[in-house]
């Protein structure tokens, strides 16, 4: 995997709005190739072990219900600086301190369901793409 990737989610409350479109398109906009995507839906192992390293923290239970109860969009991005362009772009895990125009800010409604994930480094991007896509399904 290469480091001028990135990966994210469009999270269940997202998706349910009706927002995928307008997201991809705010994503594309911003200079990011889709280089992998699909439509699926996490099951409660699934997330826990995506979310692993937040076991300990008061949410994770909520945080699990959350990232099963719909499907979501996952994908993985390409562009120079991808990991730090792309979390500028959705802005703050709170969409209340998000900076207007990003994706959080835009179509996000709480810090518990915030739209949209994107990898917080390099090597957890690297990660949470094989944890979603093999080898061959992506471009
Ligand atoms: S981050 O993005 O890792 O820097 O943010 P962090 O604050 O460490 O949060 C880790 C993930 O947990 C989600 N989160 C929450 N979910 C439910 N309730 C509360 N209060 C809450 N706070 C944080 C947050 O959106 C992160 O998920 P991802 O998928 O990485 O955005």
């Amino acid at each position: 995997m290469a480091t001028n990737r990135t990966f994210t989610m469009l999270k269940p409350d997202a998706v349910e709005k009706g927002h995928i479109g307008a997201i991809l398109e705010k994503i594309s906009a911003s200079g990011f190739r889709i280089v992998a995507m699909k439509l699926t839906q996490m099951t409660t192992k699934d997330a826990q072990a995506f979310y692993a390293i937040h076991s300990e923290r008061p949410f994770f239970a909520d945080l699990v219900e959350y990232m099963t109860r719909g499907p979501i969009v996952a994908a993985v991005l390409e562009k120079d600086n991808a990991v730090e362009d792309f979390r500028t772009l959705i802005g703050a895990t709170n969409p209340a301190d998000a900076a207007e125009g990003t994706i959080r800010k835009m179509f996000a409604e709480s810090i518990s369901e915030n739209a949209v994930h994107g990898s917080d480094s390099d090597e957890n991007a690297a990660i949470e793409s094989a944890f979603h896509f093999s080898g061959r399904e992506m471009f």
